[in-house]
């Protein structure tokens, strides 16, 4: 039963101005995250009037190409992936400050070329010597650039004129590596100018989670373990590994998502409010809910922790075959492509309060959300009612698809007698906000361009996921992998997964 919310008048928007004067240079130019993702962003940012007017875009890569030909593909690339309707206009003028330098990474001449070009295209454009280096390059090359862009002197931030990274996912491959890569970044850029991403926090809902916490007076007062009985997070997904098998055989669903995009979604449910939405004041209440995160003692990690492998089976209809049959994935691997888990935040406000978290491929859906189950009404007034079991109240916050958050609650049926149904409310962005097609990459970049790093993750945030995820990885690594609990392709996930919570009194809440 839904209960339906008026519709209000479309709220007024807020102007943002245009970002920084930047040259945006792109290490990986030639790569599928340019094509598909920067430049339609990019591409949606100057159709917003949000990119800078005084702007170049210089495309690194080994291909070799002129810069006519880069321009080429670079259009040719709008003209597949860009979210919404270009304009000619638009378009020329986007792709007419593209340039190009051609070059190994690991060549030192690459950068003296790209230094030579910046001195060209700067003063021409205008971009005052800020610079953007966007790292859309293999992870075991991160370190590698980074190091070079330190070497040649396009690090440093000299009259005024800044100098930033951004780079991507993944960040390391355990907390050792990390902090590897951390120490690297560190020896070439200042902590204030590295930005690396979680892609989470582009999207509007995952943002909208603060919003929704500290923005009402209403949420804080019961967000406790007086009131929450437990909280789900689930990132399923219905795509399977596809051409991805060679990489994700090494990395497995534990690194490639609980560690950052869980932890990030863990992290804005349960925080404490910051003094201020300032970025550092931001990220530290969040390192400090990662911080708190506590698993079970060594032999109990195996039991909380649930790993799955997807068997053949069919996703909405479509037969797909095993995870062990797709390209670059061993016959016989041991990868998970699912993990569910039991964790506790150790702290005031969360001691006791079970935080369950699963993710996986191959499921019967795709859903993001956070569910927090409240605990039942604390008198049975209902008694001596036909009312048999009442439900906990539970709050819906959708990331993806079908983005909105729902409240279910108790309600009267109407009649003479006492019966009650669970009913919902329901808020749906779309039925509120026109937003703009996007690729969710819009608002980091510009973050990014005006010097806004509270989307973006600190070092110190990055390796407190690693470490609270160490513990699994180490008692897999003992056990010689823990038990691999298979799953269909399509189904909601491996038994053992619903076992768990079983055990605890819970159950998850259906995919479908
Ligand atoms: C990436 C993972 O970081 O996030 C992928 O490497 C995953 O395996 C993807 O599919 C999920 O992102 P989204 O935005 O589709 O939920």
């Amino acid at each position: 039963m839904d209960v339906a919310l008026q519709r209000p008048l479309a709220p007024p928007r807020h102007e943002l101005r245009r970002a920084d004067p930047c040259a945006f240079v792109i290490f990986g130019a030639g790569g599928d995250l340019t094509k598909r993702l920067l430049l339609p962003a990019l591409y949606n940012l100057a159709a917003a009037r949000l990119l800078p007017e005084e702007f170049c875009l210089v495309g690194v890569a080994r291909q070799d190409l002129s810069a006519d030909d880069f321009r080429r593909a670079m259009r040719e690339a709008l003209r597949e992936f860009a979210t919404g309707k270009t304009t000619p206009e638009m378009l020329d003028r986007l792709l007419s400050c593209c340039r190009y330098v051609r070059g190994d990474f690991d060549d030192s001449s690459t950068y003296e070329r790209l230094k030579a070009e910046l001195a060209d295209a700067g003063p021409k454009a205008g971009t005052r010597d800020n610079c953007l280096f966007y790292l859309a390059t293999p992870p075991e090359l991160f370190a590698h650039v980074a190091r070079a862009l330190g070497k040649s002197g396009l690090a440093r931030e000299q009259d005024g004129a800044w100098r930033r990274l951004i780079i991507e996912k993944p960040f390391g491959f355990d907390l050792e590596s990390a902090q590897a890569l951390n120490q690297e970044l560190l020896s070439a850029f200042a902590e204030n100018q590295i930005y690396r991403i979680d892609h989470y926090l582009g999207k509007e809902t995952v943002q909208n989670i603060m919003v929704l916490r500290f923005a009402n007076g209403m949420f804080e007062p019961i967000w406790n373990r007086d009131h929450i009985d437990h909280v789900q997070i689930t990132v399923a997904e219905t795509v399977s590994v596809e051409s991805r098998g060679r990489l994700y055989d090494h990395t497995g669903a534990l690194r490639d998502m609980v560690p950052n995009h869980l932890f990030q979604l863990l992290a804005l449910t349960a925080m404490e409010p910051p003094n201020c939405f300032e970025a550092d004041a931001v990220r530290t209440e969040k390192l400090k809910a990662i911080d708190a995160v506590h698993l079970p003692a060594k032999d109990k990690v195996l039991a909380d922790v649930v790993r799955g492998q997807y068997a053949a089976g069919s996703v909405q209809g479509k037969a797909v075959s095993a995870y062990r049959q797709a390209n670059g994935v061993a016959p016989r691997s041991t990868t998970e492509t699912y993990v569910a888990m039991r964790l506790m935040i150790d702290n005031w406000r969360w001691a006791g309060v079970p935080f369950y978290l699963r993710t996986g491929k191959a499921l019967g859906a795709r859903r993001t959300e956070i569910a927090i189950k409240f605990k039942s009404a604390p008198f049975a007034l209902f008694r001596d009612t036909p009312v048999e079991s009442l439900t906990r109240n539970l709050l819906v916050l959708r990331i993806q698809p079908d983005e909105g958050a729902a409240l279910h609650f108790n309600a009267k049926i109407p009649g003479p007698e006492i019966a009650i149904e669970n009913v919902r409310m329901d808020f749906k962005y779309k039925d509120y906000f026109d937003a703009a097609p996007s690729t969710g990459y819009e608002t980091l970049i510009y973050d990014c361009m005006i010097g806004d790093p509270t989307l973006f993750q600190r070092a110190d945030n990055i390796e407190a996921g690693w470490r609270a995820v160490a513990p699994i990885l180490k008692a897999w690594r003992d056990a010689g992998g823990g038990d691999l609990a298979l799953y269909p392709a399509g189904s909601d996930g491996p038994q053992a997964a619903d076992e768990l919570l079983k055990r605890h009194g819970h159950e998850w809440r259906p995919l479908a």
